[in-house]
């Protein structure tokens, strides 16, 4: 039974990838959506980043992508890939200023500022990133 569930894993990996990276981007609109109920808010924006971090671990194991994306990177064969390196990292950068200035605003009422502009980066990285998942 787990060996078949493995090997389904394995078989449809970049399905189920893709899948999970366009399930997280639409609970990323809600948690925006929710931006008002803090609570809420910081929940649907904490599952999303742990999902995407695993999605993206997940990925990198599974296909070596660090050698790929450094082979890329030399040899500037594949634009694309290249762009989905950036924006994805990026996005994780921006994740953590996320959670940084987040849990300051939660606790100490300061930084709305930072947190909203930060959020138009990781917005921005974070479509791309759905975008240019699909092309490479
Ligand atoms: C990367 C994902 C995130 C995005 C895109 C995002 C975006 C936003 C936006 C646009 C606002 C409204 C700001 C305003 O209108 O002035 C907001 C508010 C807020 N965010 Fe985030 N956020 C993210 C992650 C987080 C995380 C991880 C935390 C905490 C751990 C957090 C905590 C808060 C808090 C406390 C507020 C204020 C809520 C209120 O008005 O009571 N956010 N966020």
């Amino acid at each position: 039974m787990i060996d078949q569930i493995l090997s389904f894993l394995n078989d449809n990996f970049s399905e189920i990838s893709l899948g999970a990276n366009v399930f997280i981007m639409v609970l990323i609109v809600i948690g925006v959506l929710n931006r008002r109920n803090a609570k809420r808010h910081m929940k649907i924006m904490l599952t999303c980043f742990v999902v995407d971090m695993i999605n993206l671990v997940a990925i990198e194991v599974r296909n070596a992508a660090i050698n790929k994306s450094y082979e890329a990177f030399l040899s500037l064969e594949n634009i694309v890939l290249i762009i989905h390196i950036l924006v994805s990292t990026i996005m994780v950068v921006c994740y953590v200023i996320a959670i940084y200035t987040g849990r300051r605003l939660y606790k100490r009422g300061i930084g709305r500022k930072g947190h909203k502009r930060n959020a138009v980066v990781f917005l921005a990285s974070r479509l791309a990133n759905c975008i240019t998942a699909f092309m490479v």
